[in-house]
Parts: structure tokens; sequence; C-alpha cells
């Protein structure tokens, strides 16, 4: 979202929110409940959401039904009262009401009307379905009724062949008289009206209580629909204003290709703002929606930035990184397709091409970790190198240290994992396991090629090598004594085959 958290649109403190989403959503094909899929890495229903909160809807009522318990589960986890990142206003003002059989959409709007606060005169409906809205399209409903208290406000779209939506039926005046579902509609003229309802309602608790009340399952689903409070109210001579609205942001989600289409136009919203922000970011870059980048920071093609990554100012993350909860710090160079999960990557350190950083790996200043690189648990001191082929796991790598190609931390025995600590200005040489517990000193050499089982003491060598032995104008003699062996093989072969 473009406005970002914190920010309030004044839709009044008195207007509560209630937000549909106790469908199943069929048409996603699923055992996951539809507003539960996600979309730069937020489910659906997170948009809506925080488009209510962020238009100063003073609650918010999110109706629950199919999937309710992993629904309420996310909403208490992403809303309530310990969520992390987002204002403290916000915090407990997010609550559901359960739809116990889904109905209708009118059903599940009495259903949330029933769990609306005393203290509210005027309520916002949306559905949850629909993640690109943002607090601007919905406040604007609202405020529409600002000293219309009897009236109904309601979004309306036009753009050619809206199917699938309600269209919006005028009278001769022009006046909004009614929602015709799509499968109710009933000519060739109708289907071709190119207005249509991407479903955000605003009026008052009274009116809405005697609308809801009202509705009856007479039409082609044999459903309580919320759209029929606009004839309700047409009928009754009340005013019903149309807001007309942003059709770009309204795309109800209703199956895996509308979930592809919606959350590639989050991801560009997200791009765009961080390129405004001063972020180089490239086409084909992924970045979700609680990502952090700090200025001048350069986001390749195909990086994937996930879930609560912070990346630093001037840091350069290349062609194929996947990010996961990784902090990135100022000026790091994240080399081609290297993956930091869980980890910190601190200032002016070089990482990858092709470095994996697993969990609660903690990369120093200026520390180098190059090609094939596995870390895991593991922190290296400022300066530390590990520049090839290596795996790290469960250990502590001093100031400095250099780390030889093939290094391997044994750090499993099968039972228990064991931890590694080197020393700084340690050098170990390529090809050495170092079997852990086990504790290198500052400054102590390993030998290339060395099984350490036993701590060094700082500044000593620990070599643990067989002893080479060369043997003049053996090589000759041995490729004579080879060649004359595939000879006779070969001669055998022929005989046998006589
Ligand atoms: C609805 C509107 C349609 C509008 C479109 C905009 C109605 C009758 N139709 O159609 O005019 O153009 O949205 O996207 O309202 N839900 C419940 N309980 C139920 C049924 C649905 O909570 O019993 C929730 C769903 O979880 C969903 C939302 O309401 O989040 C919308 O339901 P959906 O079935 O997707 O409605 P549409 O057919 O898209
Ligand atoms: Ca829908």
């Amino acid at each position: 979202m473009p406005e970002g958290p914190g920010k309030t649109l004044d839709c009044g403190i008195s207007t509560s929110a209630v937000i549909l989403a106790a469908g199943q959503g069929t048409r996603m094909k699923s055992a996951l409940p539809k507003v539960l899929h996600s979309i730069a890495g937020r489910p659906l229903v997170h948009y809506p959401v925080r488009a209510a909160l962020e238009a100063g809807c003073g609650e918010v009522v999110v109706v629950v039904g199919h999937g309710r318990e992993r629904l309420e589960a996310y909403l208490s986890e992403a809303f309530g009262a310990s969520a992390h990142g987002i204002p403290e206003a916000w915090k407990g003002r997010v609550k559901t009401a359960v739809q116990k059989e889904q109905r209708g959409t009118g059903d599940a709007a009495r259903a949330g009307l029933e769990a609306v606060r005393p203290e509210a005169d005027r309520v916002l409906i949306f559905y949850g379905d629909v993640p690109l809205l943002t607090a601007p399209d919905v406040a604007a409903v609202a405020t529409i009724l600002n000293g219309e208290p009897n009236g109904v406000a309601l979004a309306t779209c036009t753009t050619k062949e809206p199917f699938g939506y309600g269209r919006v039926m005028r009278n001769e005046r022009g006046d909004v008289i009614e929602i015709r579902e799509q499968k109710d509609l009933r000519s060739d003229a109708e289907r071709a009206n190119e207005e249509w309802n991407p479903g955000i309602y605003a009026a008052s608790v009274a009116f809405l209580k005697e609308a809801l009340a009202s509705l009856r399952p007479n039409n082609a689903q044999g459903e309580y629909y919320l759209t029929d409070i606009v004839s309700f109210a047409a009928q009754r001579g009340q005013r019903v204003f149309g807001v007309p609205s942003n059709p770009a942001v309204m795309d109800g989600i209703n199956d895996r290709a509308q979930l592809a289409r919606g959350e590639r136009a989050m991801n560009e919203r997200i791009l765009e703002k961080h390129r405004v922000a001063g972020i180089t970011v490239r086409d084909g870059a992924r970045i979700e929606d609680g990502v952090v980048i700090e200025k001048d920071a350069t986001i390749e093609s195909f990086a994937v930035l996930r879930g609560r990554t912070r990346v630093g100012s001037g840091a350069v993350v290349d062609v194929g990184c996947v990010l996961t909860n990784a902090d990135i710090g100022e000026g790091v160079t994240l080399k081609p397709y290297s993956i930091v999960t869980d980890s910190i990557v601190r200032a002016r350190a070089q990482i990858g091409p092709f470095s994996h950083l697993r969990p609660e790996s903690d990369i120093g200043e200026e520390a180098h970790v190059g090609n094939f690189v596995e870390t895991k648990k593991t922190r290296l001191d400022r300066g530390a190198k590990a520049n090839h082929l290596a795996y790290l796991g469960d250990g502590f790598v001093g100031e400095n240290a250099n780390i030889g190609a093939g290094t391997i931390f044994c750090n499993y025995d099968g039972f228990q994992k064991q931890i590694t600590r080197i020393g700084k200005n340690a050098f170990i040489g390529s090809d050495s396991q170092l079997v852990a517990p086990v504790t290198i000193g500052d400054g102590a050499y390993v030998g290339t090629g060395t099984t350490v089982t036993r701590d060094v003491p700082a500044d000593a060598l620990a070599i643990g090598r067989a002893k080479q032995e060369n043997k003049e104008g053996y090589a000759s003699r041995l490729r004579g004594r080879l060649a004359a062996q595939k000879a006779a093989a070969a001669a055998e072969k022929k005989a046998a085959e006589k």
C-alpha cells in the first residue's frame, strides 16, 4: 500500500467497517480458505482490513465462517494486541463475527452488523477478496454521506465487458436503483452494461438493520444478496450515491488466475513505491509487502525479497537472490543466486555468488562468504573469509580468520550438534575437517588436508596428514604395467568371443 501504516484518512471513528470473508471460495479449488491465499507475502484479507484501518474506521468486523479458526488465528497474529509492525492505535480494533452457514453476502453482512459496537453510527461494508483497494477508495464511499445520514453510498466502476460482476442499474433520470448480479441479467442489453459494482457500500446502522432484514433469496443463486439493499433504498425513495471509483484496484479474486493478476499488480505497486523512494529496482524483481529497503540500494531482476527482510542503504542484491527475513547491512554486496534466510549480513560484507546462509547466520562487517559456501547458526566476525566450497555449521569464526576451500565443520555426530570455534587471524588450510566440539586458537594454522580432532592452541600449527613420499621414475613404470594389463584383458575377451 502506498500510504503506509499510520496515515489515516478521515472516515470518522464512529464508522465501523464490516469485511465479508466467510465464503469458501469454491473457484479457488483449494483446501485453504480463499482469503488466506496470499499475494505479496500476506493473505488477501490483510489488505482490506488495513485499508479500513488506514481509512480511520473505529473498528473492523471481519465476518468469518469457512476456515474460521485459521482466519481468526491470522487476524489475531497480524492485528491483535501483540502484533508486530502496526500502529498501536490499530491494536485490538479488529474483531470477528461468525456467519454459521454461507447463505450469501447479505446474510454475512447481517452477521457482521450484529457485532458492530453500539457507538457506531455509520457502517462501511466491503469484501475480503479485493486486495488492491486502498484507504482512499473506501473512505470516499463513507465520506460522501457526511451531511447525508439517510443516504446509501456505493462505489461504481465502468469498464468494457465487466463479466462476472453485478451491474449498476439506473433509471431514466440516471439514479442508481438496483444492482443486478451477472447470473440474474435478463437480456443482452443488460449484459452490455459497462457500469459494475466493485462492492463497497456505506450507510447508517439504522438503515442497514432494516434493509438486511428485508432480504429474500429470490435470485438465480438462491442466496441473500447484500446488493439488494440498493433497490430497497431506491424503492423507499432514499438517496443512493454512486461513487465513481478506480476499476484498476477493484478486481475481486475468485480463482487462481485472478490471484496471479492481483499479485502482479500488487508487486508493481510495491516496486513503484521503492523506486520513487530512491531505490533502483529492476523489472522482474519480486518484493513482498513488509520488506524495508533503504535509499540507494539496488535490487536486480529475479531477486525475491520476502517476509521481514531489510536491505540497508547502498546494498546490492544481485540477480536471483532469495532473501527471507534477512537483515542486510549498508553497502553489502549479495552476488547472484545467493540465499539468505533468517540471518544477518553486516555492513560491507560480500556474499556469493551461490552462497547459502541458513538460519541464524551472522556475517560480520567486511566479511566474505563466497561460492558454494553454506553457513548455519554461525557467526563470522569482521573481515573473516570463507571464499569457496565450505560448510560452516554451529560455529564462531574470529576476526580476519581465513577458511580455505573445502573446509567442513563436522558439527553433527548423529545425535547432537557440536560447536566449532576459530580464533581471530587463524588460517584453516583447504580441505580440512574440524571435528566439533573443537577450538582453534587465535592466529593458529591448520595445514591443508588436516582432520582436526583436538583443540589447537593459539599460534600453533596443526597438521594431520600422512607424510608424502616421492618414488623417482615410478610413473612411467606404472603406466607400462597398466597398459599391459588393459591389452591382456582385451585379448582375453576377443578369444572368448571366438
Ligand atoms: C460480489 C457482489 C457483486 C460484485 C462482486 C465484486 C453480491 C451478491 N455480489 O459478487 O455484485 O460485483 O462481489 O467483487 O454481493 N461471503 C461471505 N459469506 C457468504 C458469501 C460470501 O462472507 O455467504 C464473502 C466471501 O468470503 C467474499 C465476499 O463475501 O470475500 C464476496 O463473495 P463472492 O462470492 O466472491 O461474491 P461475488 O460473486 O464476487
Ligand atoms: Ca468475489
